[in-house]
């Protein structure tokens, strides 16, 4: 299969004199997850509509696998799984009947409904629940519906606006896993969030958006680093085993470290004075200390200071 590709053309919206969406470049290329983030009003809403042609651009392009949205509707659309202002899933009707109704209406083949719906409805963790009324069910369990029904038809690429919003801390934890089993099918996943935190721990990339222009697209830690402006990157660092002590002294001899905050016994933030080069050479460095590295990223608070410098002026 070809690197799933969704691109935008000098995309714009306007509402009358007010400009929702001013000329959106971006090119988004290969399977990966990327957090779609800025202020309530900023436009992502209106940007993944755009992708969905649910509205019409004023000019610009927005392409799905480079096929135009607008002028191609059925076959954009036919690659692309979207869930946009959580529709209300019928709820007289059960979670079977529904992702039925929803595959015959997205074309997937009669022979095929069985198997899609099956599969589907495996990958969001609700097979338990197939015979029972939507209307019955928490919001959690309707948003996982929401996301399988998105994902009927196999597309490679995934729109989803704040998938986790108004879901309890569970609801939230599920719905992320499951962006996460996606990652893993090799899915271009774009998906707008407020939630910071929730944007570096499933996120590759990320794109800033605040009224209506795209402040900066690009791997997390090189936006954040790119944000800092030579001041502290914060990197969160993860092991297999608990680190001694005597370790903790080592790491904080190496070049750039300026301090090491501890988060739990296989956890530990380190604040980094430099770019990217930088933090390459540090994770070289961890490596060689044979501290069992598992994870090594930009800490949510890193992405929390560079969207507090990004949007300084709307909060
Ligand atoms: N149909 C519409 N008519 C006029 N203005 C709109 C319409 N839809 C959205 N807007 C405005 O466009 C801006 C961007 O909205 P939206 O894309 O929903 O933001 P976000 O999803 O980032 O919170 C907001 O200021 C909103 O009020
Ligand atoms: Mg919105």
């Amino acid at each position: 299969m070809a690197n799933p590709l969704l691109q935008a053309i000098n995309l714009t919206k306007r509402y009358g004199q007010f400009t929702a969406l001013s000329n959106l470049n971006i090119k988004i290329v290969g399977p990966k997850c990327v957090g779609f983030l800025g202020p309530n009003g900023a436009g992502k809403t209106t940007t993944l509509k755009l992708f969905t042609d649910m509205i019409r651009p004023t000019y610009g392009h927005a392409l799905i696998n480079g096929v135009d949205v607008h002028k191609n509707k059925k076959i954009a659309l036919s690659m692309v799984g979207t869930l946009i202002e959580t529709p209300e899933v019928y709820p007289s009707l059960t979670e079977k009947e529904a992702l039925f109704m929803i595959a015959e209406i997205k074309g997937v083949p009669h022979k095929f409904l069985e198997r899609s719906v099956k599969e589907v409805v495996n990958k969001v963790k609700m097979k338990r629940w197939l015979d029972q009324k939507v209307g019955k069910m928490s919001k959690g369990m309707k948003q996982r519906i929401n996301i399988a029904a998105a994902l009927l038809g196999d597309p490679d690429i995934i729109l989803l606006d704040e998938p986790t919003s108004g879901l309890d801390p569970r609801g939230m934890s599920e719905v992320r896993e499951i962006i996460k089993d996606l990652k893993k099918e090799k899915k271009l996943i774009f998906m707008s969030s407020h939630l910071l935190s929730e944007v570096s721990e499933i996120c590759d990339e990320v794109a800033l958006i605040n009224h209506g222009k795209l402040m900066a697209y690009g791997p997390i830690n090189e936006v954040t680093s790119r944000f800092s402006n030579g001041r502290t990157a914060i990197i969160e660092v993860s092991t297999i085993r608990p680190l001694q002590s005597s370790v903790i002294k080592r790491i904080r001899k190496i070049n750039g470290v300026r301090g090491v905050d501890i988060l739990d016994t296989k956890r530990f933030n380190l604040r980094l004075f430099g770019g990217i080069d930088a933090q390459q050479k540090l994770l070289e460095s961890l490596v060689k200390l044979r501290i069992g590295v598992i994870s090594f990223k930009p800490s949510a608070s890193a992405l929390e200071e560079t969207y507090l410098s990004v949007f300084k002026e709307t909060v």
